[in-house]
């Protein structure tokens, strides 16, 4: 076509849309190709700074075998096919020390027992020995044929039973419960109707573990609010007592959050009269 020349309207419209098409898929391809990215980026260097940063609080192990120790159970692997036999390696690289009459379990009061426990020494949590403090809060997964590690795109909590972290925690928690000794204590929460949740790892991984040979008593602090949802005569906590292995002693105590609080700010009060 000479310029100048007459173009029929509709085939101007046409070219239009041609090149609106073109511009949205390069767009399209660009907003995909970020998504991804973003999701799937390795980010090995990353973890092992945070993994490595944490670990060395604790001055006596050496960390940077245990960040080898530990990506031994999931690199290259399907991220939904981790079982947590797999961390077996690095629970006997990094072995739990008992704490007798100091351990400390709990389920659906994370934020509450932290706290107490981040300002007292009374107790010791999981995620106050190495291996929980190091992995709280991360995420990670591997890739069947591939080196990398990831921190972003692995599966949740829910989507796969055998993922990388819920097998981690499943493994660092039976660990942590077989080495329970003396008298154990465990706060559950009792703002929800269920304190006792047949599906958490405290049931279904570590009570099942307290052996009376080791474990003399438990003792529930039943975390309260103002609105009292439920008490020590709840039914899950007559559950709780069936699990238990016979010969260990049961007790449960309904302390309030705001109780637990003051407690945590006051090192006057001895760890015993908290509750
Ligand atoms: N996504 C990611 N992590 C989760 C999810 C989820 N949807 N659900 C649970 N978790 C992990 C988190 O780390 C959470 O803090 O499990 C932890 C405990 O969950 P709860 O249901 O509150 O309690 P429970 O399952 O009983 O586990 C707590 O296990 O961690 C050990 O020794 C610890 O006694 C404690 C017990």
């Amino acid at each position: 076509m000479e310029p100048g020349e007459y173009r029929p309207p509709g085939k101007k419209r046409r070219r239009r849309c041609l090149i609106i098409s073109v511009v949205a898929a390069v767009v399209v391809i660009i907003i995909l190709g970020v998504v991804l990215g973003v999701s799937l980026r390795p980010n090995t260097d990353e973890l092992k700074q945070t993994f490595t940063d944490r670990c060395k609080a604790f001055k006596e192990y050496d960390c940077e075998k245990i960040w080898d120790v530990f990506v031994q159970a999931f690199v290259g692997k399907d991220p939904c096919n981790v079982p947590m036999e797999a961390y077996n390696p690095l629970i006997d690289a990094a072995p739990f020390k008992p704490a007798c009459n100091r351990m400390m379990f709990w389920s659906k009061t994370k934020n509450v027992v932290h706290d107490f426990t981040d300002k007292r020494d009374c107790y010791v949590t999981l995620e106050d020995t190495l291996l929980g403090s190091v992995m709280d809060g991360l995420n990670w997964c591997g890739k069947e044929g591939s080196q990398e590690i990831f921190t972003t795109g692995c599966p949740g909590w829910t989507d796969c039973e055998k993922n990388p972290v819920r097998s981690f925690w499943n493994r660092a928690s039976a660990a942590f419960a077989d080495v329970a000794c003396g008298d154990v204590s465990a706060m559950l929460n009792g703002s929800i109707a269920t304190p006792f949740s047949p599906s958490s790892i405290f049931a279904t991984i570590e009570l099942v573990r307290f052996n009376s040979t080791r474990v003399k008593s438990l003792n529930v602090v039943l975390v309260t609010q103002k609105t009292e949802v439920t008490d020590c005569t709840n039914p899950s906590l007559k559950d709780l007592q069936k699990e238990l292995d016979q010969g260990i002693k049961y007790k449960c105590t309904e302390v309030s959050e705001s109780r637990i609080e003051a407690c945590g700010a006051d090192p006057q009060i001895p760890c015993g009269g908290c509750w």
